[in-house]
């Protein structure tokens, strides 16, 4: 592979985030990071995660896996910030905004940033959300997880007015207006699809297109209903890295799977992996030309 440039001076910067536990933002955050690196590009991922850090524990499994198989996989440079244990608030943001810094610093000339923040709200995770470029919150398709986004009137499934996370993605929005930078791309992603009948879909999906107006997000489609992803995280492996010498063979349903890895990283705006994965700098270039389009170069 040839040597990669950093795009635009510094990663494009990719939050995965929302206020719930479980609704797959380690798990998406690890798709697109090794998607980004089987594309060519040089990324880098941060778990702001002090409690789980699901994304660095799943790729110390990963690395661990390439050294107990033999094998050699993409792997990106990762770290993880831990919460500051200081006595008093300002000094305790005054730490966590450091080591964050620091860590961003390091990273700083890698092509893309991944981060992943925990399901709880944080300190930390409003830093995160603040350099976001792009934005995705993966979303349970469930009633109760549009809870997440605005507050709803049952009986009329009438919007009444933002949740406490849609406010904090506002005020990010905010503090990035206030320092010149380009609005945050927001994508909120429906995951774990199939499971609801058809109707409560169609309502779920109305209401979606009500709060993506109102709120300013997109909504794309995310990942089916899998077991294949409780599967993966002991090994640290993706479905883009499934195949018969890792002892995990490619089947037939993985197929339509990385169907939808490869839908989201288009959805989200980058270029196609599948034609990137042919020829990297291709890729790479319609990378550059995407970033330089979004932010008005
Ligand atoms: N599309 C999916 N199908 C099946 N299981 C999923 C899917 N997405 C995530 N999971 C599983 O759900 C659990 C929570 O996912 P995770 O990515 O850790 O969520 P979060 O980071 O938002 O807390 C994990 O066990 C993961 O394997
Ligand atoms: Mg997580």
């Amino acid at each position: 592979m040839t040597a990669p440039r950093a795009m635009v001076g510094r990663p494009h910067v990719i939050v995965l985030g929302n206020e719930k536990g479980g609704s797959g933002k380690s798990t998406t955050a690890v798709h697109l990071t090794v998607a980004l690196l089987r594309m060519g590009y040089r990324v880098g991922c941060l778990d702001l995660d002090a409690r789980q850090a699901t994304l660095a524990r799943y790729l110390d499994n990963r690395r661990q896996f390439m050294r107990d198989a033999g094998v050699e996989l993409p792997m990106p440079v990762y770290q993880r910030i831990v919460r500051s244990n200081a006595a008093d608030r300002s000094s305790m943001e005054a730490d966590e905004t450091q080591a964050f810094e620091a860590a961003k610093g390091e990273l700083g000339t890698l092509d893309y940033l991944v981060i992943d923040t925990p399901g709880s709200d944080s300190f930390l995770s409003r830093l995160g959300h603040s350099h976001a470029d792009t934005l995705v919150t993966p979303l349970n398709d469930s009633f109760l997880d549009l809870d997440l986004l605005a507050r709803i009137e049952g009986e009329k499934n009438e919007i009444l007015g933002p949740s406490i996370y849609s406010q904090m993605v506002w005020e990010q929005r905010q503090r990035r207006a206030a320092r010149g930078r380009r609005p945050i791309d927001w994508i909120v992603m429906r995951n774990r699809l199939s499971h609801i009948d058809a109707r409560s879909k169609r309502q779920i999906a109305a209401l979606l297109t009500k709060m993506a107006s109102r709120f300013h997000f997109r909504v794309v489609a995310g990942f089916g209903e899998r077991v294949i992803f409780r599967d993966l995280f002991p090994r640290g492996l993706t479905l883009l890295d499934l195949g018969e010498a890792l002892g995990m063979p490619l089947k037939f349903s993985h197929l339509a799977a990385r169907q939808e890895i490869r839908a989201l990283v288009r959805a989200i705006g980058l270029p196609d992996p599948e034609e990137a994965m042919a020829a990297p700098n291709q890729g790479r270039e319609t990378g550059e030309a995407l970033q330089a389009a979004s932010s008005g170069q």
